[in-house]
Parts: C-alpha cells; sequence; structure tokens
C-alpha cells in the first residue's frame, strides 16, 4: 500500500524576523526540517514531498535530493501548499500524512499510530490533537460525542467561547490520499486572513459523509511547533530534556542535565560523567568512562575511553585513551591527543599531533607541530609557526625534553632523545640524542644594585634624577 508524506515548508516564517527560513532553525543544532525527515525515514513510508517557496534554495540546499520538491509559488495557506505537492502525489497512494515543517519534535511512533488509525477506521482524514494549557496562537478542534471532527477554528476567527477550547490543532494529519485532493480543490479563502486553510478540509470531507476523527497525542510536548524566537527556545528546551533523559537512560551520568547542551547527532559511550555547563556539539563523540566539564565545549570531537577534559574548549579534534584535557586547554581543530598524553592548563593546540604519553602541562602554544611520544614539552613552549605571511611545522621526536620558555622557531626539528635547554631560542635543527641551548650569555655584576643605590641617594639629595649609567 503506497504512502506518502508531505511536509509544509513554503512560508517564510515572518514572525522569526530573519533571514534564514524558519524550518532550517536549529534544534538540539540540526535544522528542524531534518528532525521530521529523520523521523519519517523510520514509518513505512514510500514517497515524501517537502512543500518549499519562499527561500527555496535554502531549504533544497540542506535537505538535498532524497525528497521530492513542490514549489509553492505563492503563500496563499497551508491547504493551497498542499494542492501544489498533489501533482506529485503517486498515483498508488493510498494514504498521506500532512506535516508542518515547523513542528520538529514529533516522533515516528506518533506518525506510524496516526496512520494506524486512519486505517483502522477507515477515515478519510485523522488530525492528530493535543490538549494544552497554552492554546494561543493554535487552530482550536471541535470534536462531537461520537469522536468525530465538527471543525477547526484558527485563532484569528474563533468567537471568545471558542478559543476557551484547549484541544488545538498540531498541524499532523493523515488522509485518505484521493479524498484529500478532492476536498483540497473545493477550498476556498473565506477568513480573517483570506487564506486556504488545509484545515477547512476536514468540515469538507464531513459533508461528503466520510468520516473524519481525531486523535490525541498523550505527551504533547512532540507537537510544539516555532512560530517566533521564544518558541524556538521553549521547543530546543524541551528537545535538550528529551535528549538528556534518553542518554541517561543509555547510561550517561550528568550531574546537571537542565545546563547540559548534547546536540542531535553526537554520541557517548557508558558511564561517561558530564560535569554542569557541558556542551556537546556536531558530530562529537565520546567513548565511555570519559569525564567532561564543568564548562566545557567540544565540537566535532572524538574522545575516547576513560579521557578527562575538564573547563576547556575541543574543536574537530581527536583525545586519545586515558589523555587528559585543561583545564583551561583550548584544542583547536586539527590535533590528535595520543593515549595517556597530557595538556595542562592554559595551554593551546592547533593542528598539531601529541603522542601517547607526551605531557604539555602548562602555559605553551603548539601549532602545527609533530610530537613524538613520552615527549615532555616545559611550562611556556612556543612553537612559532607563523611569520606573517605563512605557517610552518615543527617536529618534535620520542622522548625529547623541551625546557621552560623555549622557542621552537619553525620550520625546525629536534629529534629523538633530544634536550632542549629551558630558555632557549631554538632556530637550526637539534640531531637526535643531541643537547641544545640558544641563549644570551648571563652577565653578572657584584655589588652593582648597592653601588647603584647609594649614587641614587646622593643624586637625589643634589636636587635630580640619574640612572644614565643604566
Ligand atoms: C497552523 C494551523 C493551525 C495549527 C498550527 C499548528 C492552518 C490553517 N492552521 O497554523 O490550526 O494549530 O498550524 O502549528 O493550517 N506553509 C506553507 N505554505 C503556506 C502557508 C504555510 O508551506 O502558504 C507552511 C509553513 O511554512 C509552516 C506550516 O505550513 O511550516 C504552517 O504554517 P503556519 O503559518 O505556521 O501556520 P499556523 O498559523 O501556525
Ligand atoms: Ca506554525
Amino acid at each position: 500500500m503506497g504512502r506518502t508524506a508531505i511536509i509544509l515548508a513554503g512560508g517564510l516564517g515572518t514572525r522569526m524576523k530573519s533571514s534564514l527560513h524558519k524550518v532550517l532553525h536549529p534544534i538540539l543544532g540540526k535544522p528542524m526540517i531534518l528532525h521530521i525527515l529523520h523521523q519519517l525515514m523510520k514509518v513505512d513510508i514510500q514517497q515524501i514531498i517537502v512543500v518549499v517557496g519562499q527561500h527555496r534554495e535554502q531549504v533544497m540546499e540542506v535537505v538535498g535530493t532524497s525528497v521530492e520538491y513542490a514549489i509553492q509559488e505563492e503563500q496563499l495557506g497551508t491547504g493551497h501548499a498542499v494542492l501544489a505537492a498533489l501533482p506529485l502525489v503517486k498515483a498508488d497512494s493510498k494514504s498521506t500524512v500532512v506535516l508542518y515543517g515547523d513542528a520538529p519534535l514529533i516522533q515516528a511512533t506518533t506518525i506510524q499510530a496516526l496512520l494506524d488509525v486512519q486505517s483502522e477506521t477507515a477515515a478519510a482524514g485523522v488530525v492528530l490533537t493535543a490538549r494544552v494549557e497554552n492554546p494561543t496562537g493554535l487552530g482550536r478542534v471541535f470534536v462531537d460525542a461520537g469522536g468525530s471532527v465538527e471543525k477547526i477554528v484558527e485563532e484569528r476567527d474563533a468567537s471568545p467561547e471558542e478559543r476557551e477550547n484547549h484541544c488545538i490543532n498540531t498541524g499532523i494529519y493523515a488522509f485518505d490520499t484521493r479524498s484529500l485532493g478532492q476536498a483540497c480543490k473545493k477550498l476556498t479563502p473565506s477568513n480573517a486572513q483570506k487564506e486556504y486553510y488545509l484545515t477547512d478540509v476536514l468540515p469538507l470531507l464531513k459533508q461528503q459523509g466520510l468520516r473524519v476523527v481525531a486523535s490525541e497525542i498523550a505527551n504533547s510536548d512532540e507537537i510544539a511547533s516555532v512560530n517566533d524566537r521564544v518558541q524556538l527556545a521553549q521547543v530546543e528546551k524541551l528537545a535538550q530534556a528529551a535528549r538528556n533523559r534518553e542518554l541517561m537512560q543509555s547510561g550517561v551520568t550528568m550531574l546537571h542535565p537542565e545546563s547540559t547542551y548534547v546536540g542531535a547527532d553526537v554520541t557517548i559511550g557508558r558511564d561517561t560523567v558530564l560535569y554542569p555547563a557541558t556542551h556537546l556539539e556536531g558530530k562529537t563523540s565520546i567513548g565511555e568512562q570519559c569525564i567532561v566539564g564543568p564548562n566545557s565545549r567540544l565540537l566535532d570531537a572524538t574522545v575516547h575511553d576513560n579521557a578527562t577534559i575538564q573547563y576547556s574548549v575541543v574543536l574537530q579534534s581527536v583525545v586519545g585513551e586515558h589523555a587528559s584535557v585543561g583545564p583551561f586547554a583550548y584544542i583547536r581543530p586539527g590535533s590528535t591527543i595520543g593515549e595517556h598524553a597530557k595538556v595542562g592548563d592554559f595551554v593551546e593546540i592547533k593542528n598539531t599531533h601529541l603522542g601517547k604519553d607526551s605531557k604539555v602541562s602548562h602555559l605553551a602554544y603548539l601549532g602545527d607541530a609533530y610530537v613524538g611520544e613520552r615527549v615532555n614539552i616545559g611550562c611556556g613552549v612556543i612553537t612559532v609557526n607563523y611569520d606573517g605571511e605563512k605557517k610552518y611545522r615543527t617536529e618534535v621526536g620520542d622522548d625529547s625534553f623541551i625546557g621552560s620558555n623555549s622557542n621552537l622557531i619553525a620550520p625546525v626539528r629536534v629529534g629523538r632523545g633530544a634536550y632542549v635547554c629551558a630558555g632557549s631560542t631554538i632556530t637550526n635543527e637539534v640531531p637526535d640524542d643531541a643537547f641544545a641551548i640558544g641563549r644570551a650569555h648571563q652577565v653578572t655584576k657584584e655589588q652593582y644594585v648597592k653601588r647603584w643605590k647609594l649614587k641614587r641617594q646622593s643624586a637625589g639629595s643634589a636636587g635630580r634624577e640619574s640612572q644614565d649609567e643604566f
């Protein structure tokens, strides 16, 4: 049996006051419409049509070629949008689900259940309804004693008594495809907004003597829709709570889920502990038994088992097993922190490989470097990788020691088992097992300060200041 889904995404969503199309605003870091498509993939549906209109290039670029597009040139209402999609609907389609692109939390199980109700009751149309505390802005659904839908009245068109009804239209429907097509063609724009309302299809079907039923959803969080940025924040909050609940149920500990943000495509292994104010974004993947946070942000990061990251930012980089990052480290794109390696406080690492068991414990900058295994990078070490025009690479071999406050002027190579003395400025290659020191000789002048102070005192009594000698 053929099934079609139509997703309405024609209107720009003017209440968002945005140059980005409403259905592309992210929830859990992922465009709203992709959440809906992700759920539809899990339902037995053969054809997905997305109705696009304003800013359609934006929508089509994000959604891609896995769906069909119907173009609605002018946005004359939700019914008009479905009319635009009808010519694409396959001839063998028996049922059609209609969803609005601005309600991203809908679950596959709910869509499936709605389709089941439609086939079991042999209804021409089933509308998914919800009972909500605050129905402001939503269409009110009127259901008769027999459970069939009488009408749906938009808030703008509703009388004060009608507005008292808290049974609302979620904007999700299952139709008998043929009946939907016939009824859509009879729609007229006779309402406050002069639009073709899809909701008017239901009384039209009823007038034909067909069955139109309401199916009430148990969890009204799922149908929350976004019309402005306040609702965007509300939906984001609901999505986060659901996501965190799911992760905790799968074995992740969150000390403060309310401040823990985990993106839609992030994966986290069991027994990992997330401390408050941790943000895991993009394609981040965290292994088992890790500790992340507090106050950390990871974007497209891969963190292997038993690693610890505290008060740090990690972008597009890999952190190996048992490695430790932070507090206050900044790992920039293209970096790999090896197994059991340590990146300590106030260390910045960019496009650098830090080998297994190596340590860069404090106050250092490593950029465009390859650091081998068991290397100790002292406090204050800097790879001088940029000459104002180009970037250059630094290499440090296994088992080397780079003394504190050294500058490695790239391009430069320090061999294996080498020792760079503290305070050195290294401009030439240091061969394997060599010792390198590159700093000015110390000059010590005995009793110098004492003499200087005495001199200053006498100069002061003579009414002038002099440090000429220095
Ligand atoms: C709609 C419903 C309302 C329901 C609410 C649920 C109608 C008439 N009203 O109202 O009963 O309670 O959703 O969220 O259906 N769209 C198009 N083309 C158009 C107009 C809209 O594609 O010409 C798309 C929009 O991009 C959006 C969706 O349809 O994704 C809903 O449109 P919107 O204007 O947000 O409808 P509401 O006023 O919220
Ligand atoms: Ca809406």
